[in-house]
This record gives structure tokens, sequence and C-alpha cells, in this order.
């Protein structure tokens, strides 16, 4: 069902973009960072993370774009090696300093922070001394980490994000460094457990500290459509719900595992080491809010038990159908949807999936939302007269933002939006080439060039959108 005009975006809607630290700042070895596991392992065919956008020494002038494209907050997220570069311990002044003073700009100019803590970036020393997120000692180190962003920014700081898609890190593992000596789904369901509990002990000491701050995850999901109405694909879709979406999400919100996937982690021998008070604090932390990243729907279908289990492949190349689904035997396939439109990267574009996912998570948690990102990857052409004419960013961000209009209309409590990305950055697969931002950023994967900002045409256009605060799409 469709609303008229009758509704609208709030009045104080968070009108934002996002970035994150590893993908923007650069001088990834500067004022005294070290290095993070992003750093270590991004994809070689592309830039590294030492220059990126440059945002590190161009942050005033980034700010000053932000602010004439009217943004009411914007989402970043902070390098945990530029704070603490041995990972805990020291604090280094000049990585809080940056932060500080990035935070001061967007107060001077209207804009409110909101800030991950964790978006991928852990230390390369925490990941050698004890194996980062596969031991329980990140947990106290994590809960430090926290204490420094809370005590240096926690004045001004009033919305916390506590960790980027725990449910991708889950399902990409090049997002995180496994044991190649150890079995890997038993690793994974571990690792989900300890990050579970870190991202609680992050809500407990916020709480403690800056009371009158909010705070919560932000997750990546994606709704499933069973492929055809045969029972066993609808009930598969279910399930892949519940293995991508749900086991994450009851966990923040009620500190339960779900009953299908625990038994699921029973048979297979993969369950996670459940420790005492474990479960007390995971029931004691319900966030203040979720965060949403949202790109696209999939689809999936019945897979016997006689398939062979595999992980998802990542399209690195911008080339049309070179994803590889996932298949978890027994439970589900992915497959292709022949109703949607897909990016080069093969990514499914369906603004009404996400109208779908809001609604299921507000039928089921009633919380307030934030959609943390959405956004459009694609090889951006700068023109002779340096003009990016980007109408299919416009396109997607137009119909994904009716679609949220629709959503509040049907009750979400939908309290901000941020695209990814407000400038371009490096693509975490696939480098420059993919670029998502309203300001193009002049360099290419091998060439550094002047890193001029350039406002591309979906700039203009969300200015109008955030000027007519969504009534102007
Ligand atoms: C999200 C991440 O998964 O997707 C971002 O939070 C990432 O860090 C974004 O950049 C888009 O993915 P990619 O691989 O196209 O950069």
């Amino acid at each position: 069902m469709k609303y008229k005009d009758s509704i609208a975006f709030p009045e104080d809607f968070f009108w934002a973009a996002a970035t994150a630290a590893y993908q923007f700042e650069g001088a990834h070895l500067e004022d005294g960072k070290s290095l993070s596991i992003v750093d270590k392992n991004i994809n070689p065919n592309y830039a590294d993370t030492s220059v990126t956008s440059n945002h590190y020494h161009k942050f005033k002038e980034d700010v000053a774009l932000m602010k004439e494209l009217g943004m009411k907050a914007y989402r970043f997220s902070i390098s945990w090696p530029r704070v603490l570069p041995n990972g805990r311990g020291e604090v280094n002044k000049k990585g809080v300093n940056f932060y500080k003073r990035l935070v001061n700009e967007l107060r001077e100019n209207g804009i409110e922070p909101l800030v991950t803590i964790y978006h991928f970036d852990l230390p390369v020393c925490l990941q050698e001394e004890y194996g980062g997120w596969s031991s329980r000692k990140i947990i106290d180190d994590f809960a430090y980490f926290c204490k420094v962003l809370f005590e240096q920014l926690g004045e001004e700081v009033k919305y916390w994000f506590t960790i980027n898609e725990q449910s991708n890190m889950f399902l990409l593992p090049y997002l995180m460094e496994f044991n190649k000596e150890l079995p890997l789904e038993k690793q994974k369901y571990e690792m989900n457990h300890i990050m579970t509990l870190a991202h609680a002990k992050a809500i407990h000491l916020c709480r403690e500290m800056i009371p009158n701050a909010k705070i919560g995850p932000a997750i990546g999901l994606s709704p499933n459509y069973p492929e055809t109405c045969r029972p066993e694909d609808v009930q598969a879709a279910r399930e892949a719900d519940d293995f991508r979406t749900y086991l994450f999400t009851d966990l923040y919100m009620y500190g339960k595992y779900r009953d299908n996937v625990w038994r699921y982690m029973e048979e297979n021998g993969v369950t996670p080491t459940i420790e005492e008070g474990d479960m007390e604090l995971l029931q004691s932390a319900k966030p203040d809010f979720l965060g949403i990243n949202y790109y696209q729907s999939r689809v999936v279908k019945f897979a016997p038990e006689t398939m062979e289990n595999k992980d998802m492949s990542i399209n690195m190349n911008g080339k049309k159908g070179e994803t590889e689904f996932e298949v978890v035997p027994g439970i589900y396939q992915g497959s292709s949807n022949p109703y949607v439109e897909k990016t080069d990267w093969d990514w499914e574009i369906d603004a009404i999936g996400l109208r779908t996912l809001l609604n299921e998570l507000n039928d089921r948690y009633q919380i307030p939302i934030i959609i943390t990102e959405n956004g459009i990857g694609a090889v951006d052409m700068l023109t002779e007269d340096e003009k990016v004419h980007d109408q299919y960013r416009i396109d997607y961000l137009k119909i994904h933002l009716e679609q949220c209009r629709l959503a509040i209309g049907d009750g979400v409590q939908l309290f901000g939006y941020c695209p990814w990305s407000y400038m371009d950055l490096l693509s975490t697969t696939s480098g420059f080439r993919k670029r998502y931002g309203f300001v193009y950023v002049n360099r290419t994967d091998d060439d550094i060039k002047d890193l001029r900002r350039i406002k591309k045409d979906s700039f203009y256009w969300y200015q109008e959108v955030i000027h007519s605060n969504g009534q102007k799409l």
C-alpha cells in the first residue's frame, strides 16, 4: 500500500551520510597510529589505506562541504589503532585530538556526530597477541577503548554505534582473521558470541559514563525472499532470516539465541562457549536503537543435505554475474532475483525490501531505527568540464527514501538516514573503482592525483532533499 503526501519525514530527522576511518582518513601510519587488520589485509589489487581520501588532513574542507550539503548529522568511525596504537594502555594524544577537532568542527557547523566505535579495524598487535576476536581477552580491551572514547568525546558525542556489521564480519571471512588450523564455522560462532559480549559491555559503560547518550549496534541486513511459493522454499527463506538476521538482532535485543540456530549449532558441534554470567550480561544490555546497513535483499531456496557447504563469494571486479551464492546444506542456498535490477557488482537493487525489513524489525522489537548505510557502488566518470552525472545514484537513493517514507507511515520509528557514503572513499572490496559518494575525490587506485573534491549531480539532489525535509525526492 502507498500513502499519499500525508506522510512526511519528522522535522528533527537526521539527514546524514556515512564514512569509516580506514576507508576515508588515510594517514595510516601518521602521528603514532599503528596498523589495523584491514590496513594489512585490504584487497591488494586496489589502492591501500595509506592515503584513501586524505580526510585526516582535509577534514575542515570536508566538514565545510557537509554544511553546504545541509547535513544534519554525520556518521563516522574511530580508528582503534589511532587512539590506542598498542591496542590498550597509553592513549595516543595526537590520535584523540584528531577526533576532538573533527567533533568540534561538526558541532560548530551544526552537524550531530554519530560515532561508530568499531568498523572492522582491529589493531594488528591484538590480533597477533591473542587472536583478536577469537579470545575473550578482547572484551576488556574493547571496554577500555570504549572508556577512553566516552571520557574523551562523551561530552560532545551523544549517539554511539558499538560494532559495525557484526553480521557481515561473521559471513565474510575476509573482514576477520581466522585460524586456518581450526574449523571455520566453530570459530565464527565463538567470535560472534565474544563480539556480542563486548557490545553489551560497551552499552553498560556508556550508560554509566554518559547517561544522556544513546547507543546501539549498526547491523548489515538483507531480508530473504523464497525463490518460489514451494513450502520448502518459504521455510528456507524463514530460516535464512533466522541465521542471517535474527540470530544477531535477538541476541542484541533479548540476549537470547534463537532455538533453531542453537540446535543447528549443537547438532554440528559448533556452539560457542557460554560462561557463567554471559547470558545475564547480554539480557541486561538492550540497545537504545538499531542501526541498519541495507544495500539489497536476497533470494533463497531449499538446499538438500547432499550439497556442499559454501560461503558466499564476493564480486570484486564489477563484472556482472561473478557472485557465487552461499549454500547451507539442509537449510537454504542463495539464488538470483529476476524481478530486480542489479548493480555491476551483482548487488540486487530492491528498495521495497528496505520497507519490508524495517517493518519486520519494528514488528519484532518496537525500537527506534536509523539507516546507517544505504547506497550504490558504481564507476563514476568525471567529464572534461569537471562534472559527475550520477543519475543512477540519485535514482537508487530516491526509491529507497520513498520506501523509508512509506515505512514511517507504517509506524516504523525511523529517525535518520545515512547514505553510504558522504564522499568517495576506498571500497572495502573494490578500491576506488567502486564509488559511493556525493562528492568525487580526484584520484584512482594507481594515481593519487590532487585528491580534489568535486560535487556530483547527486550532491545537488541530496541538498534539495534535505532542504525540503524529504518532500522533494
Ligand atoms: C558495508 C561496510 O558492508 O558496505 C562498508 O560497512 C563498505 O565499510 C560498504 O564499504 C560497501 O561495501 P564495498 O565492498 O562495496 O565497499
